[in-house]
């Protein structure tokens, strides 16, 4: 009688303490061949499998941009680019290096399967926060609008799926990658 009892209180206590943690446990994971993506509430990152390249993505509702942070193991260019249809065509790409101490951050758009030209835009949507190249890594920190008119650019929302791709170069200017990737994100 009293182990029936005991058993009933300690699944009581399960109940009470234990599955709230788990029914609100925000934490989603998602992985490919290519790396591992992991959101937690207000924050995603993207780790790729090799260790070269890292991206950070953060919303802020209030000012209703996307934070981003790229990190890559080169000294040449990192870049990202969010939706695509087939290979590199219809990606928004944002790429960016540091050369001699000064940062250059261009916004290009996947004209073709393998080529991407710089949009002609009226505003510089994307703005350079912070960037920095050390020890062989190459960090570059920007936001983004999550919504901008215009079809070059991808609608970012919260909650939504949105296929992410990456690259690095061993160059600045923009020859072929060394390595890149690509994964579909849940956006923060
Ligand atoms: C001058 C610049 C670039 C050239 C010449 C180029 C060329 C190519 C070529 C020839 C391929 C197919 C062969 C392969 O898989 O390696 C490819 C694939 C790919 N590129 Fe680029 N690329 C450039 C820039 C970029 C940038 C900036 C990104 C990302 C932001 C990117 C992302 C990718 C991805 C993800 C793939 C694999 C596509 C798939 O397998 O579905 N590329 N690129």
């Amino acid at each position: 009688m009293t182990k029936i009892f005991n058993r009933r209180i300690a699944l009581f206590i399960l109940i009470l303490f234990v599955l709230p943690f788990i029914l609100t446990a925000k934490e989603k994971v998602l992985k490919n061949k290519y790396g591992t993506y992991t959101l937690d509430k207000e924050k995603g990152v993207f780790q790729s499998k090799t260790g070269n390249f890292t991206i950070v993505i953060e919303y802020n509702k209030k000012s209703d941009l996307y934070i981003v942070e790229m990190k890559g193991k080169t000294t040449g260019y990192i870049a990202l680019g969010f939706g695509r249809s087939k290979e590199m065509k219809d990606s928004e790409i944002i790429l960016g290096y540091v050369k001699n101490g000064e940062t250059f951050l261009l916004h290009e758009y996947g004209t073709g399967l393998y080529r991407h030209e710089p949009i002609q835009e009226k505003e510089k949507y994307i703005k350079l926060l912070n960037s920095e190249e050390k020890d062989g890594w190459t960090f570059i920190k920007f936001s983004r609008p999550a919504r901008i008119k215009g079809e070059k650019y991808k609608i970012l929302q919260s909650g939504q799926t949105i296929e992410i791709l990456y690259s690095l170069g061993a160059a600045d200017a923009f020859k072929k990658h060394m390595e890149r990737g690509y994964i579909p994100i849940i956006l923060p």
